[in-house]
């Protein structure tokens, strides 16, 4: 990918030689543009040498090249880190008077702001607002990190670890957007960018697997695709964001962002668990593992054998519904988020089983999907409902319904929960 990294005039700017080194090593391009003080901090040749590209700063170097358009129009990811208060207001504002910001308004990339600044700094209105119009704009900020700033001061304003930008970015350049208007169009970078920031996201995926014996298990066809696409996309919205990981497809934990936390589990009683010591400091939970009801009444120690040619009974057990049990636990404010796949019958159709089971479950959201035609697992295309409480008449409505790929799926779900939620402050 081209990336841009833009690095404005903090003490912070150090930073950005890893960062640049990291998304080298991804395999990115990366061009530098620094501002005129970034460069007081560090030197034109420690960006030229890590980058391997020229660097320039002003609007007036290299005017044949038009590079207050050009490079702007050539990013397809524009990180700006560490960001000033100063340049955060220059970009709020939509001004242009040096190739850092005339770059920002021209480009149509994901933009990527990761501020750095004293805490007073950070929590000024001005600044607060500046952060507010980047979000509803959908540039995606990633909130400083609390700890030691440039003084003796301490709090957060502090620029996170080249790590964590990294990965944010790129999840956000991945997640975030096909959108090519222009950053201030208003169109939709927004739906799930900077939206769950500060907000910790429990994401449960994949099928559990219950032991028969110490090889043998009863499983089910959940490729964990969906509950993977949502932690990312919560990840690309700001959130912190745990995964319990139940059985998922091979490969698809290989590439997460390094910033998502992974707790693998097995079995329904290890979900039920795992999700109840993540519940304990999360604002939202997403179950979206396709949880086995049932498990053997016993787990044998040794390999189960045949006995002649006599078939055989397995005794089944019934697991807890852990979704109901988070849902009966939750704490004040807490949002919960439940999925369901239905099939319907001469009796009822599919729509009307996950209206009921909406209404059971007791979440603030249900995503359905109708599989009567075995659409669902394991494909990249799926076509959903999302069931929320209605006010007055009806108790349940549709708050939408597409059709679309699964990271589609999830950036709306992301989406809807982030117009739900009580808005907090943005702190780290
Ligand atoms: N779920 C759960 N624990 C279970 C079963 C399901 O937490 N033992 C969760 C799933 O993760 C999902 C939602 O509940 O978010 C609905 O799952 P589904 O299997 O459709 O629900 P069931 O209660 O098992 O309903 P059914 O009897 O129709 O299978």
């Amino acid at each position: 990918m081209r990336i841009v990294l833009g690095v404005a005039g903090g003490i912070a700017a150090y930073k950005s030689a890893h960062v640049i080194r990291r998304l080298r090593e991804l395999g990115h391009t990366v061009t530098v543009v620094p501002t005129a003080d970034a460069l007081k901090f560090v030197g034109a040749p420690t960006f030229e040498a890590l980058s391997g590209q020229p660097v320039t700063t002003d609007v007036f170097d290299e005017v044949d090249k038009v590079n207050h358009v050009r490079i702007g129009h050539e990013a397809e990811l524009l990180i700006v880190a560490p960001a000033t208060a100063n340049t955060i207001a220059k970009i709020a504002a939509g001004l242009a008077d040096d190739l850092l910001t005339a770059s920002v308004l021209t480009t149509t990339a994901p933009i990527v702001v990761a501020p750095a600044m004293h805490t007073e700094m950070w929590h000024n209105p001005a600044t607060v607002a500046n952060i507010a119009t980047l979000r509803e704009r959908g540039v995606h900020v990633l909130d400083p990190a609390v700890g030691r700033l440039t003084g003796p001061d301490s709090g957060p304003g502090r620029l996170p670890e080249p790590e964590e930008i990294v990965a944010f970015a790129l999840a956000a350049a991945e997640g975030g957007t096909t959108e090519t208007g222009t950053a201030g169009s208003g169109t939709d970078r927004t739906d799930s960018a900077g939206s769950l920031s500060g907000k910790r996201v429990v994401v449960s995926a994949g099928g559990t697997r219950e032991a028969l014996d110490p090889v043998r298990f009863l499983g089910n066809r959940s490729s964990g695709k969906q509950g993977i696409a949502l932690a990312r996309a919560a990840f690309a919205a700001g959130a912190r964001v745990e995964l319990v990981a139940a059985h998922v497809d091979s490969g698809l934990l290989a590439d997460l962002p390094a910033g998502i936390t992974v707790t693998p589990i097995e079995s329904t009683l290890d979900l039920q668990a795992a999700m109840a010591t993540a519940a304990e400091h999360a604002d939202i939970i997403i179950m979206a593992a396709a949880v086995a009801d049932f498990r053997p009444a016993r787990l044998a120690d040794a390999k189960l054998k045949k006995s002649g040619d006599e078939g055989m009974s397995i005794e089944l057990v019934q697991n807890p519904d852990v979704l109901a049990g988070l849902v009966a636990d939750r704490r004040p404010g807490q949002f919960i988020v439940g999925f369901a796949a239905e099939t319907g019958d001469a009796a009822h159709s599919a729509h009307e089983y996950a209206e009921a089971k909406f209404r059971r479950k007791g979440a603030d959201l249900l995503v359905f999907n109708d599989v009567s035609a075995d659409r669902a697992f394991g494909h990249d295309v799926t076509e959903v409902v999302i069931l929320a409480a209605g006010d007055g008449a009806s108790d349940v409505v549709d708050a939408a319904t597409l059709a679309g790929t699964k990271d589609d799926v999830a950036q709306k779900v992301v989406a809807e929960i982030a117009r739900r939620i009580t808005p907090v402050e943005s702190t780290p």
